[in-house]
């Protein structure tokens, strides 16, 4: 399949993908009874993967969309991260943020202190993918949906450019 200049060749089918996004959503619904979890997703890439996962969610369970921000800090700290859109209260509230994700870590490493600082009740990470290879930073998430290879994928609400997003099953970068 060609999307923009590259071409990317099957690496994950829906069926695979659906069944353990269930698997998840189960385990996350039984870790969670009588807690109210508050999930927080992150934008855009989460979303197709936030909305499986919550439907298998069948304890009292709020979720919240919120979006990344990156601009250069003005000290030697780089990039700063911030959210937009977290009105929700977070405070005393037992969090899972779901992310598209984990490639180096930087996005999530650089943003956690943000929602630490707000003082959850807990705090947990549910990643749909991850690439063990690629981190550069320390996170580590509580739920992984697949650990792949460091290679660039598409598909399930990750992009490429912007494009692929709707494709419902997982692809990879064929070189
Ligand atoms: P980070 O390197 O962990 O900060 O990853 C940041 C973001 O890069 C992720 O949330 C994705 O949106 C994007 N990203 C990383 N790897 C891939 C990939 O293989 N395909 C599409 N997007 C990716
Ligand atoms: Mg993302």
């Amino acid at each position: 399949m060609q999307v923009h200049d590259k071409v990317f060749r099957p690496f994950i089918d829906a069926k695979t993908i659906q069944a353990r996004v269930a698997e998840l959503g189960k385990q996350i619904d039984k870790d969670y009874e009588g807690k109210r979890p508050l999930f927080i997703a992150i934008l855009n890439g989460s979303f197709v993967f936030a909305s499986d996962l919550f439907r298998h969610i069948t304890i009292d369970a709020e979720i919240s969309f919120i979006k990344l921000a990156s601009y250069k800090g003005t000290s030697s700290t780089g990039n700063v991260i911030t959210s937009i859109g977290m009105e929700e209260a977070v405070t005393g509230r037992h969090v899972v943020l779901l992310e598209d994700i984990i490639d180096t870590g930087k996005t999530l490493h650089a943003f956690l202190p943000e929602i630490v600082h707000r003082q959850p009740a807990s705090l947990k990470i549910a990643t749909f993918l991850s690439k063990p290879d690629a981190l550069q930073y320390e996170v580590k998430a509580d739920y992984v949906g697949f650990e792949v290879p460091n290679k660039f994928v598409l598909g399930y609400g990750l992009d490429y450019d912007g494009l692929g997003r709707n494709i419902p099953e997982l692809y990879e970068l064929a070189e």
